[in-house]
Order: C-alpha cells, then structure tokens, then sequence
C-alpha cells in the first residue's frame, strides 16, 4: 500500500534543474501569508463564530490557531527541505507513497477549490453591503444569496469567482506590489477596526461567555480555522526563496503569528461592542449558521444582530457610531479579497498541475496555453466549479467542507515529517521542527480534534468525497501513475509557468 514511493533525490533534482529565480526574502514570504491568510474568515466568519459559541469565540480564535502553528512548525521542516511545488501532495508521496499521497491531494482540492468559492462568497456579502451603504440600493437577496440562506443564486459571487479565473488563464499575476499593497489595505482596516472598538468595549458583553458549552466553541473553532488557511500557500514559493532553510519557517511562523494577534483584537472588539450572543430558534435551540431557519430568524429580528450580518466588521463599526469607517473597511473588503480567491485558485492549479504531470490525473490538465503561458485547461475548470459552488452554497458549508480537506492534509504532513526523521534520518534539515516528538502529535491531535468538531454534514461530504478519490484512483490514476509505469523522468515543464502570485 505504501509501497509507490517517489524518491525525494528525484523530487529535488527536478526543482534544481527548474532553478526558478530565488528572489524572494523572509519579509516578502511573510507579507505572502498574510495576503493569503487575512480574507473571508476574519471578515465574515466571525459572525457564524458568534452563531456558534457567542463569545466564547475568543477561545476558538486561540485553539483554532494554536494547531495552525504546531501544523505550521511541521510545514516548515518539509518546505524547507523539499522546497518543491505542490506542498501536501508532493511530502506525502515522498514519504507515504502514492496511495497517500493521491488522497492528499484530493482533499487538497477541497482546501483549495472551496475556499475560493467561500471566498467569493465572503467578497459578495461586502459588495452587496457596501451598494447598499454607498448608494441605497437594495439588491433582492434572491440574486445575492444561494438557496440554503434565503436566495436562489448568489450572482456578485459568481463574476467573482469567473473574473479571477480570468486573469489567472491571462496569466496577469499579481505582482509583489500588489500584493504588499493589499496586505496594507487589509492590516489598516483591521488595525481601524480595532482602535474604534476595543476603547467602547463593555465587559458585560462577554457574559454568558459560553452559551453553547465546550462543544459550541469547538464547533466555532473548526469552522473559524478557515481565517488561518493560506500560510500554507507560503510553502509553495519554496522555489523562489532566498535562503529558504531560514526564511521558510520565518515566513510560515511570522504571517501566522501576525494574524493571530489580529483576530484576537478583532474578535474581542465585535463581542465587547455589539454582543455576540447567538439566536435560538422557537424551541430555545440554537441554530446552525447557513440555515434557511436562521435566515428567517434574522429577518424576523431585521437583521438586527451580529450573527446575521454578512458584513460583519462593517456592520459592528456602523453600529457603535462610525457609518463612513464601516463603508471603508467594506471597501477594503471589496478591494483586497479578490487576492485571497487568486491565491487559492492559484493554489489548487498548482496541485492539479503536479498530479496531472504525476500521470494521476489526464495529461492534458498540464497543458501549458501557447501564447500566455498558463496552464489554462486546468485553471478553466477549476474556475467552473469555483463558481458554481460560489452561486448556490453558503459561505459557512464551504469554509467547513474546505477545513475538513486542510485538516487531513495538514495532518498528513504532521505524520510524515516524523516518518521522514526515522526513515531518512541522515537528509540534511534546514528547518527542524522543534520538540518534534511533541509538535507533531499535537498537531496531528488538534487537526483530528478539529476534523470531529465540524458539522456532521461536514464530516459526510468529506468521506464521500474521500471514496470518489478512492474510485478514481483505483479506476484511472493508478495505471496511469509515472511512478508505478516506472517513469521516472526529471520534468522541467513547470517552469514555464508563472510563479506563485505575489512572488515577483
Ligand atoms: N484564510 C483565508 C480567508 O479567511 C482563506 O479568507
């Protein structure tokens, strides 16, 4: 079963022969992150944080990136030793062969897939809020929301999703600049934010401070675990870093460190202002986030609670007083989060592309387009799917069906990074993950903690989605794998696509 290993000296050699330009330094890797990591989560999942442990978010804010970091610490260590394309996938078929390392990947497109499309509905739920402030208008919620939040299809969400997919295919990558500005645009609204609310916090606000128990909070936890998802992304510009032994993990740590401090100040600002409290429905229970029963329960209320904005920064800043910093903060919104849905797209054609390249998925995924550059067939199709599960579902379903695939892979790379010290104990570690024999169990833990705290539906779609992999895998990608044919070729194709976004 674990028997179709690809040899790490291979997987090194071909990144030595792409030898992509190393430019990058720990503050570009770290600004990287953070343009990856601050989005949709922060932005508007805190409000079904709120839905579902009422202050006690806090706490789910602190677990949730606690087993980011011990995940992160583990990234390291196989970022900096394989600094190759294709993260999850690529460590786990070194290490766990192919079986693994197939599955890996498959949940990878859950991670990577369905946060663009929750991002993009996270983006719609600002765009919406901010017509409406800046000119009145009141678009129906039939075209702005999907059928399980009150609508029929999600519109904004959709030209998002296929907007990016356009520039992806045109191969406009954004540029380093772009990204450092974005980032800019999104620690000065979140650092606005926070300077507004934290001096009107009232203490009382934060009591009940568990409503919904321990349960509610580790439901809030693996949910709100999407805010972190992206640090990750830092380990796909392995190739184009500097030094990456050192700068690596000070990228990873540093961007996860910054946002952590972040969503504290954020998540403490929305619960002291304007209470974070959950609704119940008729018999006193409490309801879940993407509901149609919660929506009705929000429009009996006229929206008038946290827990049911789609905006939810904007909304609290109008609510204690500042309309015009709440309009900018949803300007920001509007502007920055479009970066966080290229970089997961981005991120998800990259896997497809190194398992297409593989032999486990067609060859013509890997198609490069003639003229720009791109691998434009697989971009096309993901984008297809971006956008339909942007139109029709809930931010808060695919944000936790996108955790459920990160879980798994992060804890892969966690089992992996201590298969490696004891099978290749002599490789030179550029990065050793510290107490490693702690580290990692605990971030395999708290991932499988995290993975069992999701909703029910949740934990079925991924193990349906897990057995389509299996299938597919034993009826295609299994006879058609380079490894098991024995080819073993050093490829250099990937070089002719662009870097990861922001790297250059
Ligand atoms: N962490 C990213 C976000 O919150 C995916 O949007």
């Amino acid at each position: 079963m674990f028997g179709r290993v690809k040899s790490l000296d291979a997987i090194l050699a071909t990144a030595e022969k792409k030898s992509l330009h190393r430019s990058l330094g720990a503050f570009q890797l770290t600004m990287l992150g953070i343009g990856a990591v601050i989005g949709t989560g922060i932005f508007v999942l805190t409000a079904e944080a709120a839905q579902k442990a009422g202050p006690g978010m806090m706490l789910s804010f602190v677990i949730a990136g606690f087993v980011c970091a011990v995940a992160a610490l583990c990234y390291a260590e196989m970022a900096a030793m394989v600094p190759v394309s294709g993260s999850a996938y690529t460590y786990s078929y070194a290490v766990m062969g192919e079986l693994v390392a197939w599955m890996v990947g498959w949940a990878l497109i859950l991670e990577y897939a369905i946060a663009a499309g929750a991002v993009s509905v996270g983006w719609s739920g600002y765009f919406i809020g901010w017509l409406n402030s800046s000119f009145d208008l009141n678009v129906p919620y039939t075209l702005v929301r999907g059928p399980f939040d009150g609508g029929v299809i999600n519109l904004p969400a959709m030209l998002i999703a296929a907007a990016v997919t356009a520039l992806l295919i045109k191969g406009t990558k954004e540029s380093a600049t772009v990204n450092a500005v974005l980032v800019g645009v999104k620690i000065l609204a979140l650092t606005l934010f926070v300077i507004l609310a934290i001096p009107v916090i009232k203490s009382g606000q934060f009591t009940p401070f568990a409503p919904l128990g321990f349960a509610g909070i580790s439901g809030a936890a693996a949910s709100i675990f999407f805010a972190y998802v992206g640090f990750d992304a830092v380990s796909t510009a392995a190739e184009e870093t500097k030094n990456p032994q050192r700068n690596m993990p000070i990228g990873l740590i540093g961007s996860l460190a910054i946002c952590t401090i972040f969503y504290m100040l954020v998540a403490a600002g929305v619960i002291g202002t304007v209470g974070a409290q959950p609704i119940y429905g008729p018999g006193g229970e409490a309801l879940s986030p993407g509901t149609p029963a919660l929506s009705q329960a929000c429009t009996a209320i006229q929206e008038n609670a946290v827990v049911c904005s789609k905006e939810a920064l904007a909304w609290t800043l109008k609510q204690i007083g500042y309309p015009f910093v709440g309009w900018l903060v949803g300007a920001a919104a509007i502007i920055a989060l479009p970066s966080v849905i290229l970089m997961m797209m981005f991120g998800q054609t990259r896997i497809f592309f190194v398992m297409s390249r593989d032999g486990l998925l067609p060859e013509f995924f890997s198609k490069v387009h003639p003229r720009f550059h791109t691998p434009h067939i697989i971009t096309l199709i993901t984008g297809l799917f971006v956008t339909l599960f942007a139109a029709f579902f809930p931010v808060g379903l695919l944000a936790d069906v996108s955790n459920s695939g990160t879980l798994f892979a992060f804890a892969a790379v966690s089992i992996a990074v201590m298969v490696l010290r004891k099978t290749d104990a002599g490789r030179h570690r550029p990065f050793r993950t510290p107490a490693i024999m702690i580290t990692a169990p605990l971030s395999i833990a708290g991932c499988v903690y995290l993975f069992f705290s999701l909703s029910a539906v949740t934990i079925q779609l991924f193990f349906g989605w897990a057995l389509i992999g299996l299938v597919v895998y034993y009826l295609y990608s299994r006879n058609r794998s380079h490894v098991g044919r024995g080819l073993m070729e050093v490829h250099e194709s990937d070089a002719d696509i662009p870097p990861a976004p922001g790297t250059t």
